[in-house]
């Protein structure tokens, strides 16, 4: 009782009703020298759709994250401001402040104040073409931005430690967590046909609860249905390039920071909260639809019968014990599918909280009578279209 009080003391309270946190979620970790502000969240989200953060002017984090596709972008993998092909598919940041591991290969241990810096500064692959100084200058250039540093840090000299503590407190903010099937947790039932699928999911027959269970679907479970850790990593027999076990070159898994054979093919599991909106799937966007996924997970892994990486997935030597294969009739695929639509939060895709405050892309000050009214992002004028 002492520690419970003793740790809860060190968490700064949070207002749930302010920021929507639904309830039956536990509080998220909020980090105490980064309290949720409305003055921050709303700095954080000016920065986070800002096309003026990318040396091209063609990046935000928002493009790549975008709202409509439950906060990734729909292409196999992403694409840096350069073109740089990043070597994974993009992940979502809705409820990223619940989540303790950020990225597809486990291990990173970052907090999401960290995690951005990759994308904004990173060069390896080029994402957003940043560096602090190109950052501030762009800012500093934005008479929106001094009034907006003051009052969420009081202090209107723009930083790229206030930047980054900004955008984590916005994506803090993205909360998704009224699917159907969060109205289920709360006594509602589901459609009939989710309602099997519900049931198949979390049946012993498939095992997809024993790595996707827990509140956000990204958490190992034992047979009694009881979480076993925040979360899991395993090789899911997408491929087998060697016939040993190997995965694609540009994505080995874990495999690439231990150097051990049995991390090959290992990537964390991802939430399937708004899994229907965050196609194409798989750590490197190569599962085409759910259907295919499924079909993956009912053959014990998947065959690669064509293309530069062929192989079968289903005998590879590194894949979770967890992935043996099924037998999925059509009818009980299609109740699968009803289950993961289930797990969607349309009431995200609207909610004026999450838009961007800047012109469309392609207007900003040079736009149309009617649209010159909108506030244009930081963009210097040579690189607005
Ligand atoms: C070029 C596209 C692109 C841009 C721009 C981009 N991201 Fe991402 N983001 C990705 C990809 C790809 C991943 C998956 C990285 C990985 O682990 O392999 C990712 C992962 C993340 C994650 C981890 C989510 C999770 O569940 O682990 C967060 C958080 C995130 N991005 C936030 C941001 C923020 C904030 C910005 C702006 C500063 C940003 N991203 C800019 C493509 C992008
Ligand atoms: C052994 C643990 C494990 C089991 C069992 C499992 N999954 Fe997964 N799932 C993962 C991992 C890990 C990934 C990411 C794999 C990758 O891309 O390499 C994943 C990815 C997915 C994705 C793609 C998510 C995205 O955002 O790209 C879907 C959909 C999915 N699983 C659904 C299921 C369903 C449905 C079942 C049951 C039929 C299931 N999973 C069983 C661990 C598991």
């Amino acid at each position: 009782m002492i520690s419970l009080l003793l740790a809860c003391a060190s968490e700064p309270t949070l207002d749930r009703d302010l920021w929507g946190v639904p309830e039956h979620f536990p509080d998220p970790a909020v980090p105490q020298d980064n309290p949720l502000t409305p003055a921050r969240v709303e700095l954080g989200r000016y920065l986070f759709y800002d096309f003026g953060l990318s040396d091209t002017g063609t990046r935000s984090c928002g493009i790549c994250h975008e709202t409509a596709k439950g906060f990734t972008d729909g292409f196999v993998r992403a694409v840096g401001t350069h073109n740089d092909i990043h070597p994974r598919n993009t992940l979502s940041v809705i409820n990223a402040a619940w989540r303790g591991e950020l990225g597809w290969v486990p291990g990173s241990n970052l907090t999401l104040e960290q995690q951005l810096l990759i994308p904004l500064l990173g060069e390896h692959p080029i994402e957003m073409g940043m560096s602090e100084a190109l950052l501030l200058e762009r800012i500093n250039d934005n008479p929106l931005y001094p009034p907006l540093f003051e009052q969420a840090f009081g202090d209107a000299e723009p930083t790229l430690e206030h930047a980054a503590m900004a955008i984590a407190g916005f994506e803090r903010s993205i909360i998704g967590g009224r699917s159907p099937y969060d109205a289920w947790l709360q006594g509602t039932p589901l459609p009939e046909d989710a309602e099997r699928g519900r049931a198949l999911f979390f049946g012993e027959e498939t095992q997809c609860s024993r790595c996707h269970g827990g509140l956000f679907l990204d958490s190992p479970t034992n047979q009694w249905g009881q979480v076993t850790a925040k979360h899991g990593a395993f090789n899911t027999g997408l491929y087998n390039v060697d016939g040993e076990g190997a995965y694609p070159e540009t994505a080995p898994g874990l495999i690439a920071k231990t150097g051990r054979a049995r991390d090959s093919g290992v990537f964390r599991t991802p939430s399937l909260r708004n899994v229907a909106l965050t196609g194409p799937w798989g750590h490197d966007g190569s599962v085409g639809s759910l259907q295919d996924m499924l079909d993956s997970y009912a053959r014990g892994g998947r065959l690669v019968s064509s293309g530069a990486n062929p192989g079968d997935g289903a005998t590879n030597p590194h894949k979770s014990k967890h992935i043996q294969g099924f037998d999925l009739s059509e009818a009980q695929a299609q109740d699968l599918l009803a289950f993961l639509d289930a797990l969607t939060d349309e009431s995200l895709l609207e909610d004026a909280r999450y838009q961007s405050p800047f012109c469309p892309f392609d207007i900003n000050d040079t736009g149309t009578p009617a649209e010159a009214d909108c506030i244009p992002d930081s963009r210097p004028p040579e690189l607005l279209p």
